[in-house]
């Protein structure tokens, strides 16, 4: 059984988080990710609007996931390898390079991430409507172009 091991803080959960846990099962038989808590964020100082248990709940709910574990800091890493007896670490290509020093201990790969979209930006969009018009009113003109296009190649 290939057993792949994953970590990520998943908040404001998206359509970017659901692609890559889809292409981290399919890696083996068995997914674990460690969702990182609310005090490891506040470590890395970043904060989360969903709670570390909400956003546990929400992984464990998907399809794609086998276990869920708690990412209480750096240093796990190496033991929750051990422990959950991983074939395969992975993680998202913003993290490319970043732990190649485990390599000893199993495969290290690194995912291609979902373009356009981060829990980031959601917050942005969020704190700030008008950008999300912006992007409305930008996808609508590229449809409309579309569709002049389509029509001048019909005439
Ligand atoms: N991820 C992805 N595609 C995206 C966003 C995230 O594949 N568009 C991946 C990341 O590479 C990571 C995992 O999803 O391996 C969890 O990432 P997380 O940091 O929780 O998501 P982000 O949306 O990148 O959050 P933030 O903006 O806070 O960094």
């Amino acid at each position: 059984m290939t057993t792949v091991l994953t970590y990520g803080t998943f908040d404001l959960f998206h359509i970017g988080h659901v692609r890559l846990l889809s292409r981290l099962a399919e890696l083996g038989d068995e997914l674990v990710v460690g969702v990182s808590t609310d005090e490891f964020n506040a470590l890395k100082g970043k904060t989360s609007i969903i709670s570390y248990a909400d956003r546990a709940e929400i992984v464990s709910a998907v399809r794609h996931v086998d276990k869920v574990i708690p990412e209480n800091g750096w240093e796990q890493k190496r033991q929750d390898l051990i422990d959950h007896g991983v074939d395969v670490f992975a993680m998202g290509s913003d993290w490319q390079g970043k732990f190649d020093d485990l390599s000893d201990l199993c495969e290290i790969r690194y995912l291609d991430r979902t373009d356009g979209i981060s829990s980031t930006k959601l917050k942005e969009q969020l704190s700030d409507p008008v950008s999300l018009d912006v992007d409305r009113v930008r996808e609508a003109l590229d449809t409309l172009q579309q569709v002049v296009d389509n029509y001048r190649g019909l005439r």
